[in-house]
C-alpha cells in the first residue's frame, strides 16, 4: 500500500482522506485547523505540523483547498509544500483553481525534482463519501499511473487531459454550466410559484421531461423545502464563476448567461448565504 499525503480537510478533504485511509493505505493529514485532522487520526492516519513535512514525508501528497489563495498559500508558503518536494516525489491538487495557479505550482514541482498532477473533482459530498468522483487530470503521465489505486479509492473515472492547465480549465466548464442552470432553475421555480403554480408539480413536470438531471431532482427538492445542508458552498460556487467568467476575458469568449449568473451568486454572497449550499441563491433570487 502506498504512503500518501492529504493537505485540506475541508467538506471534501475529509470524505476523500478517510476514504483513503479505509482503504488501508498510509495516510499523513495536515489541515490549517488543526482540529480537524482528529477523526482521521482516529481511524488511523498519522497527523503532520505542516505541509512541507507532509509532502516530505510521502510518496504522493494529495490536496483539496479552498481556492486559488490557498492553493498557492498551501504550496508556496514558507512551511509549504515545495519546501518538501523533490526526489520524484508526486503533489496531486484537486482543488478547484484556474490554469493561472495550477500552471506555476507545476513547474515549479518540476523545477524542484518532483511531480505534478492538477485533478480537479466533479462531484459533491455525497459522491466524495461514496468513493464516486469523476476526477479531471492533468500533467505527469507516470505519476497519473502511480495515483490510479488512489483515484479508484475516491473515483468512478478519471480522465486524462495531458498538459497542465487543461484539467483546470475542464473543470470550470463544468461548475460554469451548473451555476447557470442552478440560477436559471431557481428562477424558472420561484416565477411558477409568484404565478400560483404548485412547487411540486413545477418540479414533476421539469423531472419527467428534457430537463430532467440530477440536478434538478436532488436541489429542486431542496428549493421547495427552503432548506439548503451545505454540500457545495456557495462562495465556491461563485469563486468557480469568477474563474470561469476570468477564463472568458483571457480568450475573448463572451459569457453572457455566466458573467449574469456570477452577480447572482456574487449577491447572494453580499446577502450572507456565502456558507450555505450553493441553492441558496434561491433566497437572494426571491
Ligand atoms: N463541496 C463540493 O461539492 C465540491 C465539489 C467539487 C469541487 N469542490 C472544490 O474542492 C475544493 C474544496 O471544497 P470543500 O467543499 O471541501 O471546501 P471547504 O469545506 O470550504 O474546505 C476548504 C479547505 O481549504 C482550507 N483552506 C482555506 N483557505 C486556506 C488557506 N488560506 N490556507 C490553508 N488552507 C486553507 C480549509 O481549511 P480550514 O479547515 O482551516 O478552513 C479547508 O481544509 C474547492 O476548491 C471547491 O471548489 C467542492
Amino acid at each position: 500500500m502506498a504512503n500518501y499525503g492529504f493537505l485540506g480537510l475541508g467538506i471534501m478533504g475529509s470524505a476523500m482522506a478517510k476514504n483513503l485511509v479505509q482503504a488501508g493505505h498510509a495516510v499523513t493529514v495536515w489541515n490549517r485547523t488543526a482540529e480537524k485532522c482528529q477523526p482521521l487520526v482516529e481511524l488511523g492516519g498519522k497527523q503532520a505540523a505542516t505541509p512541507r513535512d507532509v509532502a516530505a514525508a510521502c510518496d504522493v501528497t494529495f490536496a483539496m483547498l479552498a481556492d486559488p489563495v490557498a492553493a498557492r498559500e498551501v504550496f508556496f508558503g514558507t512551511q509549504g509544500v515545495l519546501a518538501g518536494i523533490g526526489g520524484g516525489r508526486g503533489y496531486v491538487d484537486m482543488s478547484t483553481v484556474d490554469d493561472c495557479t495550477s500552471r506555476p505550482i507545476g513547474t515549479a514541482v518540476s523545477d524542484a525534482g518532483g511531480r505534478f498532477l492538477e485533478a480537479p473533482v466533479s462531484g459533491t459530498k455525497k459522491p466524495a463519501e461514496d468513493g464516486t468522483l469523476i476526477i479531471l487530470a492533468a500533467g505527469d503521465r507516470s505519476l497519473y499511473e502511480e495515483v490510479q489505486p488512489a483515484f479508484d479509492v475516491m473515483g468512478k473515472m478519471c480522465p486524462y487531459f495531458d498538459t497542465v492547465g487543461q484539467g483546470a480549465r475542464m473543470k470550470l466548464v463544468v461548475n460554469m454550466i451548473m451555476g447557470g442552470m442552478m440560477t436559471a432553475l431557481c428562477e424558472g421555480i420561484a416565477l411558477g410559484l409568484k404565478g400560483g403554480l404548485d412547487g411540486k408539480r413545477i418540479l414533476e413536470v421539469l423531472e419527467n421531461g428534457a430537463l430532467a438531471s440530477p440536478m434538478v431532482k436532488g436541489k429542486g427538492s431542496m428549493i421547495l423545502k427552503g432548506e439548503f445542508p451545505t454540500s457545495f458552498p456557495l462562495k465556491h460556487m461563485q469563486k468557480d464563476m469568477r474563474l470561469a467568467v476570468a477564463l472568458g476575458d483571457y480568450l475573448y469568449q463572451p459569457l453572457h448567461t455566466a458573467a449574469a449568473a456570477n452577480e447572482t451568486f456574487k449577491n447572494a454572497c453580499k446577502y450572507g448565504l456565502a456558507e450555505e449550499d450553493f441553492t441558496a441563491v434561491f433566497k437572494a433570487i426571491t
